[in-house]
C-alpha cells in the first residue's frame, strides 16, 4: 500500500468493511410523508482498500427506506458479482468478461428491476434489501456492456441506453420497452474506441457524443486508466432517431471537450438543446479543468452546433425532476464542488429559464454527494419535491441523508436522518419508490 494514498482513499473516500443493518434510525426535522421508497447511492468501495484509479473500487450500495415520515432502515451491501469474488483481478483483463464488473457507478429501477451499473459490464439486479440476484442480460437479449447512464423516458417509458468497447463493435445502441424487454440493437459506426460516460435522448432523438477520451491501455500506468486525451480525436455530436440506425445519425462537429454529465436534452423545433457539465480536457486535475454548465444548440436545419458557458462554477453530478429527461426543463440541480476533491460543498438550482441560480452551503467540515430529485407526488410545478443527499460530518465521523426542498433550497434540511456508520463518497444514485 503506497504511503501516500491518492484522494480517493482516504478522509470521507476511504471504503468502509462492514456491511451493516441499522432499523429505527434517529431524525431530525419533518421527513415529508409523501417520500416512501428507498434512497440508494451506489460507489466504488474496494474490498482490499486499494485500487489503481477512483472509477475501479468493488461498487457497494448505501440504502435508507422512507416510510411515511420515518426512517425504517439504512443499508450497505457490496454488489457481489463474479469481479468481487475475484478480489485482486486484473481491471483490463476484467474487462473482457461481461460479468466481471465493478458495478460501483449508478442503481435504477425499471421494469420491476433494481440493477447496478457500471459502464463497461452487464448490469447486476439486487432486491430492494440490497442482496445482489444475478447479472442481467435481457433474457439473453443484451451482448454488450451497458452504460451507468439509461434514460427512461417519461412519455414511453422506455429504457434507452447504450454499450461501448474497446474492440468493434465500439459503440452499440440499445431499446427496451417499458415491460422490460430489449427490443431494438443498433451498432453504430465512430472513429475509434473512447470513453462514452453519457448520452442525450429527446423526445425524438438519441444524442451521441463521440468525445478525445480515447482508449489506450499504455496509459495505465501513467493515470490508472486505460484513457489518453487526444484532441486529434475530434469530437463530434450525433443525432439519431430513436428507432432508427446507424445510417441515419447526423453527426455534427464541436471543439474537443469532455462531458462525464449532461443534465438534460430537449427540441425546440429543429433545434435540440443539450445542457452538460462540460470539461475543456477529461484527463487534466479536476482543479485546472472543472467541468461547468454550459449548453449546445443544434440547429438540423443550418447544420451547425453553438456552445454557451452558462456559468463559471465547478459543478458536477447534475440531475432534474426525472419526468422531464428529454423534455424541456427549467430546473437544474448539481453538487458545487470543493477545491479538495471531488465531493459537495454547496448545491446549486440553477433557473435556467431566469439565468439565476440558488445556493444551499453545506456549512464548514460537511461533504456531500450527489443530490437526487424526488418528486412530490401531490405536487404539480418542475421543482415540487426534494433533493436527497448522503452528507459527511467530519467533526461527528459519520454521516447522514439529508432531505431539502427542491422549491426553495434556502430552507436548508427539511429532515436529517442520521446514520449508524460512515457513507464514503460515491457517483449516483436513485429514488426508488415503494411500488417499483
Ligand atoms: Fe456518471
Amino acid at each position: 500500500m503506497p504511503e501516500n494514498l491518492p484522494f480517493y482513499l482516504k478522509d470521507n473516500f476511504a471504503p468502509t468493511f462492514e456491511e451493516v443493518t441499522a432499523t429505527e434510525l434517529k431524525v431530525t426535522g419533518e421527513i415529508p410523508r409523501a417520500l416512501n421508497g428507498r434512497m440508494l447511492r451506489n460507489g466504488p468501495n474496494p474490498q482490499t482498500g486499494w485500487s489503481s484509479h477512483w472509477f475501479l473500487g468493488d461498487g457497494m450500495i448505501h440504502g435508507v427506506e422512507l416510510e411515511d415520515g420515518k426512517a425504517n432502515w439504512y443499508r450497505n451491501r457490496y454488489v457481489r458479482t463474479p469481479l468481487f469474488a475475484d478480489s485482486g483481478a486484473d481491471p483490463i483483463e476484467a474487462i473482457m468478461d461481461l460479468q466481471k464488473s465493478a458495478a460501483n457507478t449508478h442503481i435504477i429501477h425499471h421494469a420491476g428491476k433494481i440493477l447496478a451499473l457500471e459502464e463497461a459490464h452487464l448490469p447486476f439486479a439486487l432486491t430492494p434489501e440490497l442482496e445482489t440476484e444475478g447479472p442481467w442480460d435481457f433474457a439473453g437479449k443484451l451482448n454488450t456492456p451497458m452504460t451507468a447512464h439509461p434514460k427512461t423516458c417519461p412519455e414511453t417509458g422506455e429504457l434507452l441506453f447504450f454499450g461501448y468497447g474497446i474492440f468493434p463493435p465500439y459503440l452499440t445502441y440499445h431499446r427496451v420497452s417499458a415491460s422490460g424487454e430489449l427490443v431494438q440493437s443498433e451498432e453504430i459506426t465512430v472513429p475509434g474506441a473512447t470513453m462514452i460516460h453519457d448520452f442525450n435522448i429527446t423526445r425524438n432523438y438519441v444524442i451521441w457524443m463521440d468525445l478525445p477520451a480515447v482508449w489506450d491501455v499504455e496509459n495505465m500506468a501513467d493515470s490508472g486508466l486505460p484513457i489518453k486525451w487526444d484532441p486529434s480525436y475530434g469530437a463530434r455530436l450525433g443525432v439519431m432517431p430513436r428507432e432508427g440506425c446507424d445510417a441515419d445519425v447526423v453527426w455534427y462537429e464541436i471543439d474537443p471537450c469532455y462531458v462525464f454529465h449532461p443534465l438534460n436534452a430537449y427540441e425546440e423545433g429543429n433545434q435540440i438543446v443539450i445542457d452538460v457539465c462540460r470539461k475543456a480536457n477529461v484527463m487534466a486535475a479536476r482543479v485546472e479543468s472543472p467541468a461547468m454548465l454550459y449548453r449546445w444548440v443544434i440547429d438540423q436545419d443550418k447544420g451547425t452546433v453553438t456552445e454557451t458557458q452558462l456559468d463559471d462554477r465547478s459543478t458536477e453530478f447534475p440531475r432534474l425532476n426525472d419526468s422531464l429527461v428529454g423534455l424541456k426543463h427549467r430546473y437544474g440541480y448539481v453538487a458545487g464542488l470543493s477545491d479538495v476533491g471531488p465531493l459537495a460543498e454547496r448545491y446549486i438550482k440553477f433557473d435556467l429559464a431566469n439565468d439565476s441560480s440558488q445556493v444551499f452551503e453545506l456549512g464548514a467540515g460537511r461533504e456531500g454527494s450527489e443530490a437526487v430529485f424526488v418528486a412530490d407526488p401531490d405536487g404539480s410545478a418542475e421543482d415540487d419535491g426534494w433533493l436527497l443527499s448522503y452528507v459527511f460530518d467530519k467533526a461527528a465521523g459519520t454521516s447522514e441523508l439529508v432531505i431539502m426542498d427542491a422549491a426553495d433550497l434556502s430552507r436548508g434540511a427539511l429532515a436529517t436522518v442520521h446514520l449508524p456508520a460512515r457513507v464514503p463518497m460515491g457517483f449516483h444514485g436513485s429514488w426508488i419508490p415503494e411500488n417499483y
